[in-house]
């Protein structure tokens, strides 16, 4: 067994892979994975972990450049676990994605890409600066308030003043937060010892960038000199429309705790999606670009293709917004949903929009597709948007019960998509299409949407 631990290699990187878009090359049969290597690009690269058959490497020269690699302006791009693609050009970017969705659905879901229509990946207008979700760990560096996102593969805060796929403004507020913190010697939560008040700082911001909310995340209830930031908030952000702390005293991996508990103002924002309307709560999911999440429910409209009668059951449905924005083509919605605060919202989305038609359970998938079937429930669409560990083997047989006319798969894993397509095309559906978005640009997620039919 090699052991090439601390040893410097000259690499070829020959693909991306896909669970941390790191760049694959080979040291003979040893596999090596390295940190923002890029296709095409050969590299002196120190191997930092060394297992069986693979290991992992840190680039310590770029020998030759690949022809998709730029520099971005980004001056943390080198350390920062955020963007695994921002030195990929960016049409490189695409065409990696849609052969990471590829090779999933030949080497996971065993299909014959002959025999599949994959259309092109549907790019970002505006692949910088997008994302309307910030969440920001704050710590200390030799006395220094700093924060950031965390280094790849570890809890170590790689600090900047500015992330190169967060809107301007979203930086200047975060910007503030650090310095009223450092200022009011607010304590910075350390996580060795467990101590401190200010864990993170979280921004929900929508399209228009009319309204943000600021959440402060913090070990316990005390928040001292929240007062102050809230004027300097508010006298240099007409856009702040709420200041609200999240108590999250575990000491665990977990970013948010349920607790949330509004200081000042509101604790979510207005986002329009088209011509729909959205209450977004802090706390609730809501799709990372607004932008996209427009191009991605047009596609997801598109492959629907309602008349007006049908009944169409949206699964992980989040806030609503995949049901709400297809409503006034169906006969009636139905979405279900485990967070009781995005039930809450979606609830309120639908009076919002001037909707009837529109039913929300609060409950796990798991449990209410079963009860829904026990009722006899029909329904000839089903749209499914599940997380990254996609569905159950149980939920593919309760949907495949309903005899859904068509499926409607939203994924943001290709990984867990092939497997679960190639269940369902064993309950007797087929793949009519499957189309990429680019919803995260400057990384290596990819989202997908997939037709199916009986
Ligand atoms: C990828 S999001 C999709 C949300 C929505 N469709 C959208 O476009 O915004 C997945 C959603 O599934 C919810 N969820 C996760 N596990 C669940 C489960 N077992 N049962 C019900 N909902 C679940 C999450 O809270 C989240 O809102």
């Amino acid at each position: 067994m090699p052991n090439f631990l601390n040893q410097i290699h000259e690499i070829k990187i020959d693909s991306q892979e896909h669970f941390k878009g790191n760049g694959v090359g080979r040291i003979e049969d040893f596999v090596v994975f390295v940190n923002g290597a890029v296709e095409g690009d050969v590299v002196n690269a120190k191997i930092t972990e060394s297992k069986k058959t693979y290991g992992n490497a840190q680039i310590t020269k770029i020998v030759k450049p690949s022809p998709h690699r730029i520099v971005p302006e980004c001056e943390v791009y080198r350390k920062c676990g955020g963007c695994s693609f921002l030195q990929i050009d960016y049409d490189f970017q695409l065409e990696t994605k849609e052969k990471f969705l590829k090779e999933a659905l030949q080497k996971i879901g065993k299909f014959d890409l002959k025999n599949l229509s994959i259309e092109k990946i549907v790019c970002a207008e505006e692949p910088l600066f997008y994302r309307n979700k910030i969440i920001q760990p704050v710590g200390l560096e030799d006395g220094k308030l700093i924060s950031g996102f965390y280094k790849q593969n570890s809890h170590k805060i790689v600090d900047f003043d500015k992330c190169y796929i967060q809107p301007e403004i979203s930086n200047k507020i975060v910007n503030l937060v650090k310095s009223w913190a450092s200022k009011s010697k607010t304590p910075i939560y350390n996580e060795e010892k467990k101590s401190g008040v200010l864990r993170s700082i979280f921004l929900r911001i929508n399209r228009e960038q009319t309204e943000v909310v600021v959440c402060l995340v913090t070990k316990g209830k005390k928040l001292p000199f929240w007062k102050t930031l809230l004027q300097e908030l508010t006298d240099n952000f007409p856009q702040v429309v709420g200041l609200v702390q999240n108590f999250n005293s575990t000491d665990g991996n977990n970013v948010l705790s349920e607790n949330f508990n509004t200081l000042w103002g509101r604790d979510y924002i207005f986002e329009n999606l088209g011509k729909t309307k959205f209450k977004v709560s802090i706390g609730s999911f809501f799709q990372v670009n607004s932008a996209q999440t427009v191009l991605l429910y047009n596609l997801v409209k598109e492959f629907c293709n309602l008349s007006g009668t049908e009944k169409l059951l949206d699964v992980y449905c989040g806030l609503g917004s995949i049901g709400i924005y297809l409503a006034d083509k169906a006969e009636e919605v139905v979405g279900v949903e485990v967070s009781s605060q995005a039930i809450k919202d979606a609830d309120f989305n639908a009076d919002l929009n001037e909707l009837e038609n529109c039913d929300f359970y609060c409950g796990k998938v798991e449990e209410v597709l079963p009860q829904l079937l026990e009722q006899e429930k029909h329904f000839e669409v089903v749209i499914v948007d599940p997380p990254r560990k996609g569905l159950s083997t149980e939920t593919i047989e309760v949907i495949s019960d309903f005899n859904p006319e068509k499926i409607i798969y939203v994924s943001c894993n290709p990984t867990t998509l092939a497997r679960d397509l190639r269940l369902f095309t064993e309950k007797g559906f087929s793949i009519k299409k499957i189309t990429p978005v680019d919803l995260f640009p400057q990384t290596h997620h990819c989202e997908a949407v997939c037709l199916l039919e009986k």
